[in-house]
């Protein structure tokens, strides 16, 4: 596969008014995809958000693997980090996620309060593309304010979403600055956090093929009804599209379309709760 190289320059413009707007906010939550959640962590953000109170927020838990994601959240507490797994679909969620901003910044809305006055807690909400940013605010402020759907790498300027006690400035996706880590570039790709458009998806869906092999092969069996995964990715790959009857004229397998479902296969769920680290 070739090397995956993705860091448009209007994402380096949009780190930088995060970076402008930081002195604004008294806290940060950064959303995580759970299926992936380390690939999601961009270095540079952290660093820059050092000196903020930062909650981890590992969303699309319900397409996660659950002993993999408690593995993984174990991690993050031991690196003694704050941290929260949630359906962004979920109104339980969401009111603990709630709970859990106010929890953050306890020490200050306590200190506000003893002071007599009231203030709103300003947070900032950053994250790669298409890690359900606008679907936690929505459900937040219980609207449709923020726009959902973004295509993956679409940026947004940054903009205020205001409640009475709580407001929240929408941040536009950013990326990692580079991919040297091209296994951690691979899963942010299955599940949609780079724009499908850069990348070669048959390419894309061989890879996973490999990795389902090793990681969930009973899946990858139910769902294509395959019934020998002692073959190389190729091969199960060809048997996918057979089974599936992705086929075009003259009998050759249809790669393109066979890469497509998988994918979506992956993204939506159908192939059960996943995690890849
Ligand atoms: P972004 O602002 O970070 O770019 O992400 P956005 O909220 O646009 O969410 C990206 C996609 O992920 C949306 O699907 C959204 O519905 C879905 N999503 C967000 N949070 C969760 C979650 O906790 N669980 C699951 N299963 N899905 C989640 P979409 O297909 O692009 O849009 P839509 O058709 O749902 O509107």
């Amino acid at each position: 596969m070739d090397t995956i190289q993705w860091f448009p320059g209007h994402m380096a413009k949009a780190m930088r008014k995060m970076e402008e707007a930081l002195p604004m906010v008294d806290g940060v939550i950064l959303i995580l995809d759970a299926r992936c959640p380390n690939a999601c962590i961009n270095d540079k953000l952290v660093k820059m958000f050092s000196f903020k109170p930062v909650l981890y927020v590992l969303n699309k838990a319900d397409l996660a693997d659950p002993v993999g994601l408690k593995r993984v959240t174990e991690s993050f507490v031991k690196d003694k980090k704050q941290v929260v797994c949630i359906d962004a679909k979920s109104k339980k969620d969401i009111s603990g996620l709630y709970g859990k901003i106010f929890e953050l910044l306890k020490e200050k809305v306590e200190r506000n309060k003893a002071k007599g006055y009231f203030k709103p807690v300003r947070i900032m909400v950053a994250g790669i593309p298409n890690t359900g940013k606008s679907t936690i605010i929505n459900a937040l402020v219980g609207g449709k304010k923020a726009q959902v759907g973004d295509k993956a790498g679409v940026t947004r300027s940054n903009q205020w979403v205001k409640l009475n006690e709580l407001e929240l400035l929408d941040t536009p996706g950013t990326m990692p600055p580079s991919f040297e880590d091209q296994v951690k570039a691979k899963h942010l790709a299955y599940v949609g956090c780079i724009n499908d458009a850069i990348m070669d998806l048959s390419d894309l869906c061989l890879e996973l093929i490999a990795e389902l092999t090793l990681l969930y092969p009973d899946r990858l069996k139910e769902r294509y009804r395959l019934t020998d995964l002692d073959k190389t990715p190729i091969e199960i790959y060809e048997d996918i599209c057979q089974k599936r009857g992705f086929l075009i004229k003259g009998g050759d397998f249809d790669y393109e379309r066979c890469a497509t479902a998988v994918i979506d296969d992956l993204r939506s769920g159908k192939l059960g709760r996943v995690i890849f680290e």
